[in-house]
């Protein structure tokens, strides 16, 4: 199962992600959470790393050469990637949840992400994902991914929405583009929900966009004061309200794309 948290900006992604992997390891998984966020770094701190792993842009030579390296002797070149092949350093692992990192732009004027994109599109497809394995994208802010495709391969996308209108309305347009592109499991999940009448209001909303709500994690003040440090609290009320959207998206496993 692959599973892609999207959103805008800010809108709790990368704690979402760590919430889904932690309840995924819970169950006996293997999960390996990819990080495709071209900006951000701090998931392998949320993971208990001490430094980020090697970008997998560096095993094809960075995106200079990766039109002409991918072709080339290594692990881009079959048709499947096994998680056992990712060379150390490029997969972190512990306790269950592995790590990889697509690439970052880490300097100006370098040029555009769109080798990120295709190396995204093109490792997604190419993981094997076993019985009792998942795979967990922290997807780049926004709906660009989508013009990439990097969601070809994808079976689940997880909206988060929080109560600004602006995600709502980004919410929408990855929706959109993500029942476009045959990915019938798509659904939201609310978070930063302060109480029952804003949760009521932003279902009712989405709702009305046609999108179906499956979780919602409230404002929690322990997860804000965690992230100082660059962590996710692995229990409390959000942990807990995790569990009933993995329930949700294991029932719908059966039902995967319409194309
Ligand atoms: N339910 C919540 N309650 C309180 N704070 C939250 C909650 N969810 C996320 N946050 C906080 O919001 C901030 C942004 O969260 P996070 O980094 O997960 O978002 P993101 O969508 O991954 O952001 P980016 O687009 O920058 O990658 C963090 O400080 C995080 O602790
Ligand atoms: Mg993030």
């Amino acid at each position: 199962m692959k599973i892609s948290v999207c959103a805008k900006g800010g809108s709790g992604k990368s704690t979402i992600v760590m919430l889904l992997a932690n309840e995924a390891r819970n169950r006996n998984n293997r999960v390996l959470i990819v990080d495709s966020d071209e900006s951000n770094s701090g998931l392998y701190k949320m993971l208990g790393f001490e430094k980020p792993p090697t970008p997998l842009m560096e095993l094809v030579g960075g995106k200079a050469s990766l039109k002409k390296n991918m072709g080339k002797p290594g692990i881009f070149a079959a048709d499947k990637i096994l998680v056992d092949e990712i060379p150390p350093g490029y997969l972190l692992q512990h306790d269950n949840i592995m790590l990889v990192s697509i690439g970052k732009i880490l300097q100006s004027l370098e040029g555009c992400a769109c080798p990120m994109g295709v190396l995204s599109r093109e490792f997604l497809k190419k993981i094997v994902v076993n019985d009792g394995e998942m795979v967990i994208v922290d997807m780049e802010a926004g709906v660009e991914h989508f013009g990439r495709g990097v969601e070809t391969s994808i079976d689940n996308v997880l909206i988060v929405v929080e109560p600004p209108f602006e995600s709502t309305e980004v919410a929408t347009k990855i929706y959109g583009m993500s029942r476009g592109s045959g990915i019938k499991n798509t659904w939201a999940v609310l978070n930063k929900i302060p109480n029952e009448e804003i949760k009521k209001r932003l279902k009712k909303e989405l709702d009305t966009r046609g999108i179906e709500v499956i979780g919602c994690v409230y404002l929690d003040h322990e997860i804000f004061m965690a992230s100082v440090d660059g962590r996710v609290p692995k229990q409390g009320a959000a942990a807990n309200e995790i569990k009933g959207v993995m329930d949700f998206i294991l029932t719908k496993k059966g039902e995967r794309r319409s194309n």
